[in-house]
């Protein structure tokens, strides 16, 4: 098994310059080349960072690519992965990983037919905060967690993104467009969930487009933009979860969880790092994450907040654990049941019932701050 494996990327949108600037933070990983449908955003890509642009199929069929990162867009996430499993190669997706279970079943065939893996995205919980999380429940800094609540609500997309269009058909929407990061966060913190029950709506039949060319044009509302869930997990705990683009403003936190002896607020999942506080009964502590390697801060955002960013650390973790024969944390049952989770959700709340998970998984294995040294060079 060589030292090295060789990156391939299809989708070279948005999102795709992360992976492609934070790749050479990460051992045992090297980008070679990407592809798009739009041979032009492929080709400023590859540009930009050195990289090989060339058609979908051929990339498929380079010798040199070992694993395919899948950056397109959600409905396209299924149909490219398969072909990525098809042509031999190792499939890691941005989330959410697919849009039905029945897709995410579909892969895992394929994958287990060739000894191939499946990764998705978010890799976040990987980050310095949620792993200080992670580290004080397993330490039983707070006794067992039985409850809980989370918020992920904002007035919605349409201000600031010019096309804002498939965030309101299905398929998208707050719950599969952001839950993935919450739902991901509280299963390796607490476990797997047994049942689901929601309450869904939609603050409105249309959006009215607040930026770019389009500005001032409606766009039909097709999926559910205010959703309120109960997950009960395996373990008993019962959280909530509020997940909603009808909320001007606020003033809950992202996540807290309740044990028996104490509080952990745990900061925004879409993000490595972030303020955890721990109210243990015996008053609060806030560890510092930047003692952790992925809290430490390496860009400023677009808002000029410090931010750590370590997105392909779940690329990287899985790329080492094929070299070393390992499981990876961002694996294809924490995807699947996190899939399912979403989609149980939105059941829920249009049938106006619990709806029990047929999935399962177990929690992926922490990591501490030697365990994620050992995965940058
Ligand atoms: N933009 C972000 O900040 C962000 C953050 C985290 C995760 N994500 C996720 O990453 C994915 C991509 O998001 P983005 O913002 O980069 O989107 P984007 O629309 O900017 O880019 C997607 C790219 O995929 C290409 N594409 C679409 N269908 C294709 C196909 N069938 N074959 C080949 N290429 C295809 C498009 O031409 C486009 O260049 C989504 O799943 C999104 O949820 C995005």
């Amino acid at each position: 098994m060589p030292r090295t494996l060789g990156i391939g990327v299809i989708g070279c949108g948005n999102i795709s310059a992360s992976y492609m600037a934070l790749a050479p933070l990460f051992k045992g990983i090297e980008m070679r080349a990407c592809a798009d449908v739009d041979p032009d955003a492929a080709a400023a890509r590859a540009a930009e960072y050195g990289l090989r642009a060339q058609s979908v199929d051929d990339l498929l069929a380079s010798p040199d690519i070992d694993i395919v990162v899948n950056l397109t867009v959600p409905v396209a996430h299924y149909d490219i992965s398969r072909r990525i499993l098809q042509a031999g190669k190792h499939s890691y997706s941005e989330k959410p990983f697919v849009l039905t279970l029945p897709e995410a079943e579909s892969l895992r065939r394929l994958a287990d037919a060739s000894g191939l893996r499946i990764g998705s995205a978010p890799d976040t919980f990987m980050g310095a905060a949620h792993q200080l999380a992670r580290a004080a429940i397993d330490e039983g800094r707070v006794g067992p967690i039985t409850g809980g609540t989370c918020h992920v609500m904002s007035s919605g997309m349409e201000d600031w993104h010019p096309n804002p269009d498939f965030f309101f058909q299905p398929g998208a929407g707050p719950i599969l467009d952001l839950g993935p990061y919450y739902i991901t966060n509280l299963v390796q913190l607490i476990g797997p969930v047994a049942s689901v029950a929601a309450m869904t709506g939609m603050g409105r039949p249309t959006r009215t487009i607040g930026s770019g060319p389009r500005m001032g044009q409606e766009v039909p509302v097709a999926t559910p933009t205010n959703i309120h869930a109960l997950l009960q997990f395996a373990n008993g705990a019962i959280v909530t979860l509020g997940a909603s683009w009808d909320v001007k403003a606020h003033g809950h936190s992202n996540m807290e969880l309740y044990g028996h002896d104490g509080t952990i607020f745990v900061p925004d999942p879409n993000f490595f790092g972030g303020e955890v506080r721990i109210d243990d009964g015996a008053g609060e502590t806030r560890p510092d994450d930047r003692d952790h390697p992925f809290g430490r801060i390496n860009k400023v955002d677009n808002h000029g907040i410090d931010r750590a960013d370590y997105r392909g650390a779940g690329l990287a973790d899985m790329a080492a654990a094929i070299i070393e024969g390992r499981p990876h944390r961002c694996g294809l049952d924490l995807a699947t049941h996190v899939v399912e989770v979403m989609q149980a959700i939105l059941q829920a709340g249009h049938e106006n019932r619990v709806v029990r998970l047929t999935t399962t998984c177990t929690r992926p294995e922490a990591l501490d701050p030697d365990a994620a040294q050992a995965l940058l060079v």
